[in-house]
This record gives structure tokens, sequence and C-alpha cells, in this order.
């Protein structure tokens, strides 16, 4: 039973700003991608770990993973939409052995190691499995024109993160169907929910944030010290 991990890091971080884009920038002293590479490295359940990155930055990234992780990680080309980067990456030979396949964003560090057990687990009873939070707002649904439509009962709503976990085989023929019809999901588990088949849910974790705004890195930057 082999694990790989691909992690998707070809964004260029428009709501994000800056110069570099922020999975490279430094997390309490660590780039955030290193962060999250590293966590998947430490774990003796995770075999192949697949990286998605811009060829404009294809360059920085291996210069800078070498450094902390040589010879660790696999790199593949990233494309102009997330989903496109994670098909790209499932099609690398690394994952030959694997047959499950977790996917999981560059920007979200904050995850531990019991989240990614809990999440194969439920994989291999499952065959897809995702962690989610219940939200802690009440969420509605609008209209068009600015009313409120309908108001979900929280209890039935999932806010939903990464790593997200698939059994090989069905995350590659959902990746297939998907490009085929051009359909283009939010998350990973939305590719496979599109196939139809079942999509599993375990608790998330708080702190398992993605870093979408400055707001967001000075938010890690508070845990981690926290963390201390
Ligand atoms: N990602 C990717 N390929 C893309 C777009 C996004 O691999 N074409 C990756 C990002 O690098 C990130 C993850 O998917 O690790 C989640 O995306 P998001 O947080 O939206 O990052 P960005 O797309 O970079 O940010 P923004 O949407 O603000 O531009
Ligand atoms: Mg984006």
């Amino acid at each position: 039973m082999s694990v790989a991990v691909i992690i998707p890091a070809a964004g260029s971080g428009t709501r994000f700003g800056g110069n570099l884009p922020k999975q490279y920038m430094p997390l309490h002293e660590i780039p955030l991608i290193i962060r999250t590479v590293g966590m998947f490295a430490s774990l003796p359940e995770i075999g192949a770990i697949i990286i998605a990155v811009s060829d404009e930055m294809k360059e920085f990234a291996e210069t800078m993973m070498n450094e902390y992780y040589p010879k660790r990680v696999h790199f593949t080309s990233g494309g102009s939409e997330r989903q496109i980067s994670i098909y790209n990456a499932l099609q690398h030979g690394a994952l030959e052995h694997a047959n499950t396949v977790l996917v999981h964003d560059a920007v979200r560090p904050l995850f531990t190691p019991a989240l990614v057990r809990r999440v194969i687990d439920a994989v291999r009873e499952h065959g897809a499995a995702i962690p989610a939070l219940t939200p802690k707002d009440t969420i509605k649904k609008l209209t068009r024109d600015g009313f409120v439509e309908q108001t979900y009962n929280r209890a039935m709503l999932g806010s939903v993160q990464t790593p997200q976990g698939f059994d090989k085989e069905l995350l590659l023929d959902a990746y297939r169907e998907a490009m085929l019809d051009k359909f283009i999901g939010t998350d990973d588990a939305s590719v496979v929910e599109y196939l139809g088949s079942p999509v599993f849910v375990v608790q998330g974790e708080e702190d398992n944030i993605k870093i979408t705004t400055q707001r967001d890195m000075q938010l890690a930057e508070l845990i981690l010290k926290d963390r201390e």
C-alpha cells in the first residue's frame, strides 16, 4: 500500500499580492511550501511527493527545494487552473506504485500528521475522503438581486479543506472524465462527485487554514508562535 501526495503550487497568489507567489514567502522564517512539503516528507506513510509549479518558477522552486529536501520531490508543470495542475501531476511516473493519492494545497502548511492519517484511513475504507469543519457562520443561498433565497441547516454543511484523498484509479478516471467534458470543479472531490462516486467526510482542523491573503499569513504566524 503506497500513498503519494500531489501538491499544487502553480498559482500566482493574486489575492495575496507581492512579487513572489505566496507559497515561496517565509512563514516564521521557513518558506510556506517548504513547511508543507516537510510535513509530508516526515511521515513514513508517504511515498512519492509531486509538486506542480509554473514554468516560470520551476528553477526557483527546484533550487529552494534542494536546499531543504534534496532529491525528495518530483516536479511537474502547473496549468492555468488548479484542476489542470492536478491533471498534469496525475500523469507523472512517480505515481506508478501508489494506490492512494492525496492532494494538498501548497498554501496550507498548518495541518497535523493526525489529519493525514485520518484521511488515509478513510480512503482505504471508502475510496475517497475529505476533511471538513461545520461552518461557524449561518450560510444562506442568495438571489441574484441581493435577497435571501434559503437558509441552510448548519449541521448539514461542511467547510472543506485538504488533504483530500482518493483511490488512485478512481481519481484518474474522474479527472479523465472531467477533462473530456470540460467540467471544472472547485476542489478534487467535486471532480469525483461529478463521476457519481461517494466521498466520505472526516473531521478537519481549525488551524488548517489556506493562506489566501496577507491577513491569513499574520494569523498563521500567530498560530505557529502559539505552538512554541
Ligand atoms: N494552484 C495551482 N495551479 C493553478 C492555481 C492554483 O497549482 N493554476 C495552487 C496554488 O498554488 C495553491 C492552491 O492551488 O497552492 C490553492 O490555490 P489558491 O489559494 O487560490 O492560490 P492562488 O491561485 O495562487 O491564489 P489566487 O487565487 O489569489 O491567485
Ligand atoms: Mg486561485
